[in-house]
């Protein structure tokens, strides 16, 4: 693993908590760039921010990496991703259709034996069980992150993985991008069925046993 130093704060205090150390060298991802760095600035705001001082105006997730000015080369240009989909043989065509490289079927056995080293980012959209959850973990390199919109997937602290857990909001320029996205056929929403609501209590007798597949309509 390529290492590189880094100044930052785990916590927020005096000028103590300001670690030195080594960290695992990001890869950048599509649209990012690796810099490497011949100098950066002191900034009087940062000794503010490091002192907890601006947590309600700025706040920021810790680790830190102190230093907001850069001057450097670019050392790495992201490349495209390549997108490796789990799912079960009844939507195995379905994922490459939608753009997926690969796919791995997660009912043959455990996914990291299926996996040829480990990923960048781990997106997570189905609900796991607490095992499940916990053996994806470690399949996500140092320095890469974890998004789950389900069940939340924890790395183990001293992974340098990072996590999130987001929840859908409404956003009236969100849906319009998606519906642009849709109208120029780069985004296609798979219906399942369509039923009426006097059927409701059956749906959701069927998503409970895990036999539901696409958007489900309900008609009134
Ligand atoms: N955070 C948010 O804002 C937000 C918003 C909407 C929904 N959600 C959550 O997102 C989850 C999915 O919602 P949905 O509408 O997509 O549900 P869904 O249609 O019921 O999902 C069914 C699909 O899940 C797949 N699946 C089940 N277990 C899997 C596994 N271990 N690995 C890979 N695929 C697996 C199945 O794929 P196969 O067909 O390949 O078996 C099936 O087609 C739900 O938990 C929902 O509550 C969250």
């Amino acid at each position: 693993m390529t290492m590189m130093k880094t100044a930052r704060i785990h916590e927020y205090g005096d000028t103590f908590v300001i670690r030195y150390e080594a960290v695992p060298r990001p890869r950048p991802a599509f649209g990012e760039v690796l810099v490497r760095v011949a100098a950066t600035s002191f900034n009087p705001t940062e000794a503010a921010l490091r002192a907890g001082m601006l947590q309600e105006f700025l706040p920021v997730d810790l680790p830190y990496a102190l230093g907001w000015d850069v001057a450097g080369t670019v050392a790495e240009i992201g490349a495209g991703a390549e997108v490796i989909a789990m799912a079960s043989p009844r939507s195995a065509e379905a994922v490459l259709r939608q753009g997926a490289d690969q796919v791995i079927d997660y009912t043959a056995g455990p996914v990291g034996a299926a996996l040829d080293g480990r990923v960048d980012t781990l997106l997570n959209l189905v609900p796991l069980s607490p095992p499940d959850a916990a053996a994806l973990a470690p399949l996500v390199r140092p320095g890469g992150r974890i998004i789950s919109v389900a069940t939340p997937i924890e790395p183990a602290a001293d992974a340098g993985v990072s996590a999130m857990h987001i929840v859908a909001r409404n956003d009236v320029a969100h849906l319009a991008a998606l519906v642009e996205l849709v109208d120029a056929a780069e985004l296609s929403i798979e219906i399942g069925e369509s039923r009426p609501l006097a059927d409701l209590a059956d749906v959701h007798h069927l998503s409970e046993s895990g036999r539901t597949r696409g958007k489900i309509v309900i008609i009134p």
